[in-house]
């Protein structure tokens, strides 16, 4: 095992909710508890502690995720990503939007090293609380020496970050990588890796825009008596850009489809993704409107959006 330092962040989440009683599993406040108290709770589980870093970088339940955290966390998951003596990041978090911030912390930074997001379906004070075996596996994963990229632990499983995807309100096993398959368990303490790690594109050049505000950016759902008001008022209220969460292989309402069409005429960007938890999108040539293959409509809106910051900069760059 490297001497390198594991870097334990904390965010919040149910991994640091507290019931008011050891039966609650479902009934809690998420959030309460400090990282340093959740690694505290491993007691010598964890052979590394002393190679480890705990710090605190917010503290939320993650369904209120806003722009200032994932700033806060992006920049200094990338400023401890340029050590030399970090083996690789741990960063605790509520599995309500842990997606979207894999996704996003992928797409931004693409490290070479593990980041590796963990959360737990049950409070810290429940009977049975998940918390502390996935944060060791957790740990395991990023001490991993060949890991990389932005990774997901969750019930031993290890998700890549554009598969996982909550797909169970309260059970343990609650995230799921569909028909990708995982990347990986954690078993006994060790890693057996079936996929490639996941690789990518940093995007370093959009740390400076990342804090806000983001480019309006909703997500419309494609459904039985769907009507074209729901576009046209996004419109009006200055939409940049639209994802539609379509039925099956990217079909949409008629009625929904006009409105797109009208919104994409007045130089709004509109990219389909599609309602279905499993598969992906298999565009067609004659589509009439583009789409994003393998993002849920959550992750092709983050996708969306960094995309319009990009050619936001791009354009700030032509005029100077
Ligand atoms: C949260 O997402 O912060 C609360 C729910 C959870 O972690 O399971």
């Amino acid at each position: 095992m490297s001497d390198k330092k594991l870097v334990l962040l904390g965010t919040g989440g149910t991994i640091a909710g507290v019931g008011t009683q050891s039966g609650d599993q479902t009934v809690y406040a998420a959030a309460q508890l400090g990282v340093g108290q959740l690694l505290a709770a491993l007691g010598g589980a964890f052979g590394g502690a002393d190679r480890l870093e705990v710090e605190q970088v917010a503290q939320l339940d993650s369904k209120d995720m806003v722009a200032s955290v994932w700033a806060d966390l992006a920049r200094r998951v990338a400023s401890l990503l340029e050590r030399d003596d970090v083996q690789g990041i741990v960063i605790t978090h509520g599995t309500d939007t842990l997606e979207e911030t894999a996704y996003f912390l992928h797409a931004l930074l693409a490290p070479a090293k593990p980041v590796v997001l963990v959360c737990a379906m049950r409070p810290a004070t429940a009977l049975s609380a998940d918390g502390p075996q996935n944060l060791l596996d957790a740990l395991t994963v990023a001490a991993h020496e060949s890991a990389r990229g932005v990774l997901s632990v969750c019930a031993g499983s290890i998700h890549g970050p554009e598969d996982v995807q909550k797909v169970h309100p309260y059970r343990l096993d609650a995230m799921s990588s569909g028909d990708c398959g995982v990347i990986g368990f954690v078993e006994g303490g060790r890693v057996r890796q079936l996929r490639a790690w996941p690789e990518g594109r940093p995007r370093m050049h959009l740390m400076e825009r990342i804090n806000g505000p983001w480019p309006r950016v909703p997500v419309v759902l494609s459904h039985a008596l769907a009507q074209a008001w729901m576009v046209q008022a996004l419109v009006q209220q200055g939409a940049q850009g639209i994802v539609v969460a379509c039925t099956g292989n990217g079909t949409i309402h008629e009625e929904l489809l006009e409105a797109l069409l009208a919104a994409r005429m007045r130089g709004i960007k509109v990219v389909r993704s599609t309602r279905c938890s499993q598969g992906r999108l298999l565009p067609g040539p004659d589509d009439a409107l583009p789409a994003l293959p393998g993002l849920s409509p959550v992750k092709a809106r983050i996708a969306l959006c960094l995309q319009l910051l990009e050619e936001e900069q791009r354009g700030s760059v032509s005029q100077t």
